[in-house]
């Protein structure tokens, strides 16, 4: 492959891999995410509608924490499908929801681009922090679509811009340098791939989905320092973009990436701005 072609194919296999083997490390940020997320949990289950008895479907739900809270809410008469591309991560939302007695919590392995369920089959659909990572997110739209009844709606949430998440924009920015990568190729997936303005609300419409609501949340990342978010960068798979340097090298930049981001420390310890956006959508005919 020459670096300007991307093969979807070999991209999710090996994202596959990535958080099967990460699975652990992203588990134990787990309540820190968690807490995070909450307002912003909330107000996705809000506007995709859910409600006790529901049948929800959770795509990209990673370790469960979304899919358990929705659990809660839709009761023993609803239904949650937790699904993931990565079995070490459901396997961790499976144990929460045996903990919780959450019996109608189900996890499958399944790729968020090609939904082995029936047409019409959920009441909602919800995807945090997912869809911009699938290589063709429009075929994951038109699934989600497929698999919603009339009336049922989608909500999802992508991150906007690096500017607007600089723990995370900045930090990539220094490590891409260090390992000579390339720009990623316009519209190829990734953290960012689907935040600029108008992107992801054309998603949503190309889908067939009617009454789009999209807005801003934005808020702070607080950690104790920056080597906290350094540690936490590392545990989120950032170290493999460095995958072809020496040990040194591998140091060198992640001290760089520090000390750039020592800049958002302040006397609360380590804080950066984040922001991301809400989509929702209607399944209306
Ligand atoms: C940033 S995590 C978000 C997890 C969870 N939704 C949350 O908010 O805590 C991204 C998740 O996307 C999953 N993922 C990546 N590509 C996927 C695909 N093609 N199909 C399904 N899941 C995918 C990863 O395994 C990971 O669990």
């Amino acid at each position: 492959m020459t670096t300007n072609e991307f093969n979807p194919e070999q991209y999710k296999a090996a994202t596959q891999q990535r958080w099967q083997e990460m699975a652990p490390r992203w588990h134990k940020w787990s309540p820190f995410l968690s807490e995070l997320n909450r307002d912003l949990t909330n107000q996705m289950l809000e506007m995709a509608g859910i409600r006790a008895g529901f049948r929800v479907l959770d795509i990209a739900a990673g370790d469960g924490d979304m899919s358990i809270i929705a659990a809660h809410r839709v009761g023993p008469d609803g239904y949650v499908l937790a699904t993931d591309i990565s079995s070490n991560l459901l396997a961790y939302a499976a144990s929460a929801a045996g903990e919780a007695g959450l019996a109608h919590l189900e996890t499958r392995v399944m790729d968020g681009e090609n939904l082995e369920l029936e047409d019409n089959s959920f009441d909602a659909v919800i995807c945090r922090s997912g869809l911009m990572l699938m290589p063709d997110p429009k075929t994951a739209m038109a699934e989600i679509y497929r698999v919603l009844r009339l009336g049922g709606r989608l909500s999802a949430f992508v991150s906007s811009t690096p500017d607007k998440n600089p723990w995370f924009g900045l930090s990539v920015g220094i490590l891409r340098k260090h390992a000579q990568l390339p720009p990623a190729p316009p519209g190829s997936p990734g953290t960012f791939s689907l935040g600029a303005p108008g992107v992801f609300e054309g998603i949503f419409h190309e889908a067939g989905f009617q009454r789009v609501v999209t807005h801003y949340v934005s808020g702070s990342f607080p950690l104790s320092s920056a080597a906290e978010c350094v540690e936490f960068l590392k545990d989120i798979g950032l170290n493999s973009m460095l995958a072809s340097l020496s040990e040194d090298k591998q140091q060198q930049a992640w001290a760089e990436v520090e000390q750039a981001l020592s800049q958002l420390e302040g006397p609360d310890g380590f804080v950066s701005p984040v922001e991301g956006i809400i989509g929702a959508g209607l399944k209306s005919n």
